[in-house]
């Protein structure tokens, strides 16, 4: 099932090292992010999933839950969390959930699969897919890595901050942008509503003469 941009995500129950979850509950009025890794006990997957606990303070402030899925059972999952926490230096409660998606099922219906990555009986493993979900529960942002090539989830934190200005300010972000960084006036917003929404913008003039490089400090 391919989950286009714009579309309400599809809710779901699953189990997870926090208990089972009905994924839109989960979600309430926050962000999420929905990410699925190959398998239990794997190092890039180890690396990933530490790093993401250590950010949990950056996902809070912009009201993001995170929740991870692979193809493990949770006792599985519970064993392992304490090598991600010992490789990454934590202690303590894990912040977050990993859902057992043993039967693949979700897997399979979000187009999680690498056909290229299998476990030891043959079966595809789950690739490196990134879901950011918005309080509207519709699907703002997909990511799809295969199974050898780490995410990089400061770049993550980095897209959500895009999205949420977009979402609440009516800006767009430009190449490499980063946070306080100057953004760009939405096309969508007409010139008349841009000089008040946005009194500090300019237009770069190009060729054309459209003007539509608007650009306008950080909101
Ligand atoms: C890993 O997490 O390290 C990994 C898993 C499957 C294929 C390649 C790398």
């Amino acid at each position: 099932m391919g989950i286009n941009l714009g579309d309400v995500f599809p809710d779901f129950t699953a189990n997870t090292t926090k208990g089972s979850i009905s994924f839109h509950s989960f979600l309430g009025d926050s962000w999420g992010i929905l990410f699925s890794h190959p398998a239990d006990f794997t190092p890039v997957c180890t690396t990933e999933l530490g790093r993401v606990n250590q950010l949990l303070a950056e996902f809070e402030k912009r009201n993001v839950k995170p929740i991870a899925l692979s193809c493990d059972p949770v006792d599985k999952h519970s064993d392992w969390i304490k090598d991600i926490q010992a490789y990454s230096a934590q202690s303590g409660d894990w912040g977050y959930p990993i859902i057992a998606d043993e039967q693949r099922e979700l897997a399979v219906r979000f187009g999680m699969l690498d056909p290229d990555e299998k476990d030891k009986a043959g079966m595809p493993l789950t690739a490196r897919c990134v879901f950011i979900i918005g309080p509207d529960k519709k699907l703002k942002l997909s990511l799809l890595y295969p199974a050898s090539t780490g995410r990089n989830f400061d770049e993550i934190i980095r897209v959500i901050d895009s999205l949420q200005l977009t979402a609440y300010k009516k800006v767009a972000t430009p190449v490499n942008w980063q946070q306080g960084g100057e953004c760009m006036v939405l096309p969508s917003v007409k010139p008349e509503d841009a000089k008040t929404l946005f009194p500090e913008h300019y237009t770069k003039e190009l060729p054309s003469g459209k003007g539509y490089m608007r650009f306008t400090p950080q909101p």
